[in-house]
């Protein structure tokens, strides 16, 4: 599908651009935003930011996931990264992840852009269930998902692997009639 751009007050959701390469390049390479992302390459250089961009838009295009950045709107910079991974289109469901570059932190942004993505999750892909996994020592993230209802379903024993070391992480899910959509 061709990825919407959702607009925010603060933030805007949208398709990331070979251009925003170097902003992602600089934000994700910060140990303190890699350290709970054992997803993405660490240490993480220019070449996994082009990477990266152009395997979005090849999920998006098979509808396998849907991968956007988060663009501050006075700054007109991505600044971070929502998505939706393993997007299943028989159950209904997929996996959310999120980033945010650190001089950012803790100023409400994640949560606009949560809104925004949980909005296009249950009305536009009419996706049943949402989960995310989250480091047990990840506190920030299981904070954020609980302030929007998300609930912890669970355990993952040794699930994820990050500086060659296991860890084990919560499943959080929310489903659809669950959400409160913003007023
Ligand atoms: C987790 C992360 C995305 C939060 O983004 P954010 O924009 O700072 O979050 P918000 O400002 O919207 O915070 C929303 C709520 O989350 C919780 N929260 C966020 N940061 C927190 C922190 N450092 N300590 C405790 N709670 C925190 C709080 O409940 C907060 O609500 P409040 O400010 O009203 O108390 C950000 O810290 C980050 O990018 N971390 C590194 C990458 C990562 O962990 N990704 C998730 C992997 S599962």
């Amino acid at each position: 599908m061709q990825l919407p751009t959702l607009k925010g007050s603060r933030i805007t959701i949208r398709r990331l651009k070979r251009s925003d390469c170097e902003s992602i390049y600089v934000h994700i390479k910060d140990p303190r935003v890699l350290r709970y992302l054992p997803a993405v390459p660490n240490p993480y250089n220019r070449d996994d930011a082009r990477t990266w961009i152009a395997l979005t838009h090849r999920k998006a295009r098979r509808d396998t996931a849907y991968h956007f950045g988060i663009e501050h709107n006075q700054e007109r910079e991505i600044i971070g990264g929502m998505s939706f991974n393993e997007v299943n289109h028989h159950d209904l469901d997929g996996e959310l992840g999120y980033w945010l570059a650190h001089r950012h932190w803790r100023k409400g942004y994640v949560s606009e852009a949560l809104r925004l993505m949980l909005d296009f999750a249950f009305k536009e892909l009419k996706l049943r269930r949402v989960y995310a996994f989250v480091a047990v020592s990840n506190r920030p993230s299981q904070a954020l998902l609980e302030k929007h209802g998300f609930r912890r379903e669970g355990t993952l024993r040794q699930s994820c692997r990050m500086k060659n070391r296991w860890h084990d992480e919560y499943l959080y899910a929310l489903l659809r009639g669950e959400y409160q959509a913003p007023a």
